[in-house]
């Protein structure tokens, strides 16, 4: 029986475990090389993005953003709760203070309720696209330029979303984008950020060039990663040893977690930020080719789902409508439900594993210390009460409409 995950190297095809395989006899070409310009200069091109710099997860472009603008202790982002620690986290690190909003109900942040929160220490507003919805810019922009407070776009789940025709990432003075396992596309770990004004740039690209590139045990760690999670665990996914192999990877420290135990306690472990490296940014760059196809196909499954599942009243499905000048490009297809465990738990008797660390919590992943987070209970009704109803459904490239199908049929049945 085909195993269905949202989680476990969602992306990966036969060409990316067959390049990532060829990377691991190439220990040379694993730091510098000519991926990392081709990479930042394609990315630039394709979306109209200004400039372009690569690093090894959103995590470090987050903070290279942070320490372009002269983030100093004590300064306030504005940040949506329904986020990961992973937003947080860099923010932390420089002393600042994480603002959280309220979502609205299509998980983004509730852009009437920005405006209460600025104080004269507001220095950022982040604009997350949760699961590829974009959010409502236009009042983001207008508050920040209001404000005078710098706007950094999160689409570490956007990319290739649009609002009026304009991808998202190119609203801000910064943007940053993740190529992280389970993201839009994926090198395991790796990001990159853009960004549209002269003195920033000039500062993230002088932090960038201090950096080093991460150790040859962490990229190869990362190289590993589609290869053995496509050909030994997935295949024995099915009967426990694909478990257990899994555990065992990750323990013997052969594969790396999305998520530390250190960074759900607040804590960025020091492999970030760093540059990333050559052998990732090809990874990425070729996944980077088949983006069109990836988000044409999770436009096809979303459709799928909406239209099988829009009537049934034990569903609320999270995108039905939304704006139309928003093209969303459904990383994840999100819906609530009264039973959401009840289902996750249904759907895994019947291999289909829909845990995704997004659920039962306002910072991701669950096991988040809230209170390192500095986020008070309470504080964002609608974000604690989604968390407890959603379940995501998978859109990426390996499920097939058979395989929403199935998920459909247990659903309905
Ligand atoms: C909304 C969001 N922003 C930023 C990040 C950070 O990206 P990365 O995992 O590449 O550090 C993540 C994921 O971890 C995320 O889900």
């Amino acid at each position: 029986m085909k195993i269905i995950s949202v989680s476990l190297s969602p992306n990966t095809e036969k060409d990316d475990v067959n390049l990532a395989t060829s990377f691991i006899f190439k220990f040379w070409q694993w730091k510098k090389g000519k991926y990392i310009p081709k990479l930042e200069n394609r990315f630039s091109e394709m979306f109209g993005l200004s400039n372009c710099l690569t690093f090894n997860s959103g995590r470090s472009c987050l903070l290279a953003a942070l320490n372009a603008i002269d983030f100093k202790e004590g300064d306030e982002v504005i940040v949506q709760s329904f986020t990961c620690n992973a937003v947080i986290n860099p923010i932390l690190k420089l002393g600042g203070r994480p603002v959280y909003i309220d979502i609205a109900e299509d998980l983004n942040i509730d852009v009437n309720k920005i405006e209460q929160a600025i104080t004269s220490k507001t220095k950022v507003i982040i604009a997350q696209h949760t699961f590829g919805m974009p959010c409502d810019i236009d009042k983001i922009v207008s508050l920040c330029k209001k404000h005078n407070l710098i706007l950094i776009e999160d689409c570490a789940h956007a990319m290739g979303a649009k609002i009026n025709g304009q991808y998202c990432g190119t609203f801000g003075d910064i943007s940053f984008f993740s190529f992280g396992r389970d993201k839009v596309i994926s090198s395991v770990y790796g990001g990159i950020l853009s960004i549209n004004n002269a003195d920033f740039l000039k500062k993230a690209s002088d932090f960038q060039n201090k950096l080093n590139y991460p150790k040859n045990i962490w990229t190869i760690r990362q190289l590993l990663h589609p290869v053995l999670v496509n050909l030994l665990v997935f295949p024995m996914y099915n009967i426990i040893i694909g478990k257990i192999l899994m555990a065992l990877f990750v323990n013997l420290g052969i594969l790396s977690k999305a998520v530390t135990k250190d960074e759900n306690q607040g804590i960025l472990p020091n492999y970030f930020p760093q540059r990333l490296p050559n052998a990732l940014a090809a990874l990425a760059l070729h996944q980077l080719e088949k983006l069109e196809k990836f988000n044409s196909h999770r436009k096809e499954i979303a459709n799928y789902y909406k239209k099988e599942l829009e009537n049934d009243t034990r569903y609320k499905i999270i995108f039905k409508e939304y704006d139309n000048k928003k093209e969303p490009i459904f990383m994840k297809y999100p819906l609530l439900s009264e039973n959401s465990k009840e289902i996750m738990e249904k759907m895994r008797m019947n291999k289909i594993y829909l845990n995704d660390g997004w659920s039962d919590s306002t910072i991701m992943p669950p096991m988040t210390s809230l209170e390192k987070m500095i986020y008070s209970k309470g504080s964002c009704l609608l974000a604690e009460s989604l968390s407890k109803k959603i379940v995501s459904l998978p859109t990426h490239i390996n499920i097939s409409i058979d395989d929403a199908e199935k998920i459909v049929y247990l659903l309905k049945s």
